[in-house]
């Protein structure tokens, strides 16, 4: 029986908070007076005589917390407190014990559950008990969710199945493992530093550390023993020794972002540590360096040698295997697969079922240029998963600029009457695929057919007008 009276509120409003408890007892009366006092705390309340019916209660509900009896005939509140961890870890179970059963309750305790309560019970010991389990439980799930979703964002999958883009994979595969200077090029947004990523998990050093220096976010009077580290004493405000990026990344990969932005000064450094695999920490000894150098720049740096601004010596060090990735506008073929990537990507974040473009939508999509390529895109992504209202993504939910865009090429065609079905169709195919600029896989996405039907139609076609444009990115590696 529980002892009411100890009660501090006697008769508490029932405020719904959302905690189902289960009460498990082999004593029936004990059972009642406790859910008594549940529903009178707001909570919802599932009953249980034993431990089959207790278990059978957790599969078919959402139990926040079980409050059971130890000792019961048959199994006993332990091995019930087992069964429900093994079915499900998130329930918070507290066992109630008879007085004197403190080491049985220390053993409970060691198998997961929260608390225990000595009996005879009193109603505000256990209404606190199974509020604050209840309130761990949710602290657990939410932190558990919190990983999920930091585990989605962190795994940055590569995506992209278009021609140039797959040879920046194969080069990125093959050079990964060498050890080799990796200098990866290309305009801003476009996968660098994903690259860079890629390459480094791919190596034998993908256990050590990825560490990233952005040169030009660094002031340039920092930048050395940033990167280099110093000894206490060697400037002034050296009051510690600091160990640098290179000495930090040791035993796996530094990347050197926006490496067109080095000083002379560091260039140099950065020329010996390339060449002679070490380097002297500002006021320090020699060190040996123990890091795989990959690079990158979204400038021209042969241009910058050219001007004198970068050394040439230093290039071709870095320039040792080169990496180019290829502008989205340069791979059109990429946009759908990206977009589809980004949508699951974002709309898990943010808590919502599944969008999918419109054709309408995806069009635009492909129409536009995006000069900032695919970090353009994701962001495009993101804005209109947050602001969709419905089911799709609409042009509606598209920034002005691209649902603006237009194709080089008219996006409706008239025929006389009496064309030919095979000459529509012929005409379609081929207005679609200047309109994709020659790209068939999106021309095959648009028209709803497969690529291989566009090649079987075009097939025995005169003068076919309809090749594929020249790549208009950088020279690919
Ligand atoms: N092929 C790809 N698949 C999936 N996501 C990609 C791909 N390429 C780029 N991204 C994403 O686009 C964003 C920009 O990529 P990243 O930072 O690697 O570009 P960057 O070339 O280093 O850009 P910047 O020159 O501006 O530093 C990142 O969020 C990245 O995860
Ligand atoms: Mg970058």
């Amino acid at each position: 029986m529980v002892d009411e009276a100890s009660s501090a509120q006697d008769i508490a409003a029932p405020s719904p908070d959302g905690i189902t408890v289960l009460v498990v007892d082999d004593e029936r009366s004990n059972v009642e007076s406790l859910e008594k006092i549940f529903l009178r705390e707001g909570m919802r309340v599932l009953t249980a005589h034993d431990a089959k019916h207790a278990l059978e209660q957790v599969r078919s509900h959402r139990v926040h917390v079980v409050l059971t009896d130890l000792m019961m005939p048959g199994t006993t509140g332990l091995e019930l407190l087992r069964a429900i961890k093994q079915l499900n870890p998130e329930v918070e179970v507290v066992l109630m014990t008879a007085y004197g059963s403190v080491e049985a309750a220390v053993s409970a305790m060691r198998e997961g559950a929260y608390d225990f309560v000595e009996k005879p019970l009193k109603r505000i010991t256990i209404v606190k008990s199974v509020r604050k389990a209840a309130e761990r439980g949710k602290l657990v799930a939410e932190n558990r969710s919190l990983k999920n979703e930091i585990k989605l964002l962190t795994k940055r999958e590569i995506v992209g199945s278009s021609p140039a883009w797959r040879r920046v994979i194969d080069v990125s595969t093959q050079a990964a493992p060498s050890l080799a200077t990796v200098l990866v090029l290309g305009e801003s947004g476009t996968g660098k530093e994903l690259l860079a990523r890629y390459i480094h998990e791919r190596s034998s050093r993908g256990k050590g550390p990825f560490l990233a220096v952005n040169c030009a976010a660094i002031p340039e009077t920092i930048l050395e023993s940033e990167l280099f580290g110093h000894e206490r004493g060697a400037f002034t405000g050296a009051i510690t020794k600091k160990d640098g990026r290179f000495a930090k990344a040791g035993g796996g990969t530094l990347f050197l972002d926006e490496i067109g932005e080095l000083s002379p000064a560091v260039q140099v450094k950065l020329l010996r540590v390339l060449q002679e695999g070490e380097y002297e920490p500002l006021g320090g000894n020699t060190v040996k360096a123990d890091v795989r150098i990959v690079a990158a720049t979204n400038r021209d740096l042969l241009a910058e040698v050219a001007a004198g601004r970068f050394r040439e010596d230093l290039f071709y060090r870095l320039n040792v295997i080169a990496v180019t990735a290829p502008p989205l506008r340069a791979r059109r073929e990429d946009v759908p697969l990206l977009v589809d990537h980004f949508l699951g990507l974002y709309c898990a974040k943010n808590g919502r079922p599944r969008l999918n473009p419109t054709r309408g939508a995806l069009e635009k999509l492909l129409d536009y240029g995006w000069p900032g390529n695919v970090r353009e895109l994701e962001n495009v992504i993101e804005r209109a998963v947050v602001l969709s209202r419905s089911d799709q993504l609409t042009e509606l939910d598209l920034p002005d600029v691209i649902a603006r865009a237009v194709p080089g090429t008219p996006t409706a065609l008239a025929f006389e009457i009496g064309t030919t079905l095979d000459d529509i169709e012929l005409r379609v195919i081929k207005e679609t695929l200047r309109h994709t600029k020659g790209d068939k896989s999106v021309a095959a996405q648009l028209l709803g057919i497969s690529t291989r039907t566009i090649y079987r139609k075009l097939d025995g076609v005169e003068g076919q007008d309809t090749k594929e444009s020249p790549p208009s990115g950088r020279p690919q590696v």
